[in-house]
């Protein structure tokens, strides 16, 4: 229980300094502690929402008291030239402390919630053994299963659910105990069966490593897959991840050079197709590694399929080709693969902002090969799994989880 010792103000009157009971110190600024005010009218409580209208505060903003309530509990402050009467801005110690935006407290929250880079550092993932779980432990809408499930999701990337009923739309009805689901132009799910088809997908070729839908500006989050015909005649078709955080830190452990090159120098995907059954025009030139204003990888784009022609400085086109082929080198290592075959009823669950996936060509001999998919959003699987911990008592700490941000 966070409990503050004393409080001061600097001479400037724009800091606030807190010390703590357990020794470590606070400084707040005047403007951060007046907008974050949590008195009945600037967070009303019925919405929960900010009403503070900073351009009626002085452009100058000075503290002219602050103090600790009472009981102990709660910091209050006030402001010369505060537009509401008599006003007090409040701050539980808790939340204050929480909130605590010191070098070291930023350092903690951030490393706190980099569950990636703790797993990869903490795993021994020579096995690679497939995180696998049974339908079964989801099915009664237990909250033990689902967690465990989105745990894999948020800790290792994927998960595959064996066992899931090989009926038409289970991959919906799986997906919407996670979060709402993330339609795109193939609609809210997806037939991947080989036929006379523009899309790689869905035809028997190989897949390599890749994310899905990388022409877009955002991709979509969490992918499922369910095979609901995957007959025992079919040759082929093994089911093949890789992590590209791992693959991205491999890189930038061996050649920081190529690692620096893919934050600054962007790839561009599009796919065009003006006069085709269903015309389409997508391109977006994003990086390869995505750094925060930390310096954290969050984000990570992947997929050879849709590389257009690099649009980038004269400068900039041979390095971007020379980390390109050192991270696609590390990508094709065969120790990076996890790798297996689905059976029918099979239903894989992947970050695809984290995750590649890939599959090996396959021969169909007379039999048939039918997976179902669709996408729900990554935020969805946060909140379900920072929302689900709380309902369970279990202690986690909000994850990141590749959606291009630490917090
Ligand atoms: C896809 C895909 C993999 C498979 O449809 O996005 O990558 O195993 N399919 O068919
Ligand atoms: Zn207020
Ligand atoms: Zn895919």
């Amino acid at each position: 229980m966070a409990e503050i010792k004393s409080v001061q103000i600097t001479s400037d009157k724009n800091i606030c300094e807190v010390l703590w009971k357990d020794g470590h110190e606070s400084r707040f600024h005047a403007r951060w502690l007046r907008y974050n005010c949590k008195c009945n009218k600037c967070k009303p409580p019925f919405s929960g929402v900010y009403t503070v209208d900073e351009l009626q505060l002085p452009e100058v903003l000075n503290i002219s008291e602050a103090h600790i309530s009472r009981d102990g509990t709660e910091l209050r402050a006030s402001y010369d030239g505060d537009y509401l009467p008599e006003h007090e801005s409040r701050h539980r110690a808790s939340w204050l402390r929480a909130k605590c935006y010191c070098a070291g407290c930023l350092e903690t929250k951030i490393n706190q919630r980099d569950v990636i880079s703790r797993y990869l550092k903490n795993n021994n993932r020579k096995m690679r053994e497939i995180p696998t779980m049974d339908y079964q432990e989801i099915a009664d809408d237990s909250n033990q299963g689902l967690f465990k499930l989105v745990n894999n999701l948020v800790e290792i990337g994927f998960c595959r659910i064996k066992k899931v009923p090989s009926e038409s739309g289970m991959v919906l009805k799986v997906a919407r105990k996670i979060g709402c689901i993330e339609s795109t132009s193939y609609g809210e799910m997806f037939q991947v069966y080989a036929r006379d088809s523009e899309n790689a997908a869905y035809t028997n070729q190989k897949l390599p490593f890749h994310q899905d839908q990388q022409t877009h500006e955002c991709s979509p989050g969490v992918q499922l897959l369910h095979a609901i015909r995957f007959d025992d005649c079919v040759t082929g078709g093994e089911s093949l991840f890789a992590d590209l955080y791992e693959a991205i830190e491999i890189l930038r452990k061996e050649s920081p050079q190529h690692f620096k090159t893919l934050t600054e120098v962007p790839v561009l995907y599009d796919t065009v197709d003006l006069d085709g059954i269903s015309p389409r025009f997508f391109e977006c030139q994003k990086y390869h590694i995505h750094l925060d204003y930390f310096g954290k990888i969050v984000e990570v784009n992947w997929h050879l399929g849709f590389n257009a022609a690099p649009q980038v400085h004269e400068k900039d086109v041979d390095r971007y080709y020379a980390a390109h082929r050192a991270l696609l080198k590390i990508i094709r290592r065969p120790e990076m693969q996890y790798r297996f075959k689905m059976d029918c009823g099979d239903l894989i669950i992947f970050n695809n902002r984290r995750m590649l996936h890939a599959r090996e060509a396959y021969e169909a001999n007379g039999g048939i090969r039918h997976l179902q998919g669709t996408y729900i959003k990554l935020d969805e699987m946060k909140s379900k799994y920072v929302t689900l911990a709380h309902q369970l008592n279990i202690s986690v700490v909000p994850p990141k989880v590749g959606n291009r941000s630490s917090f």
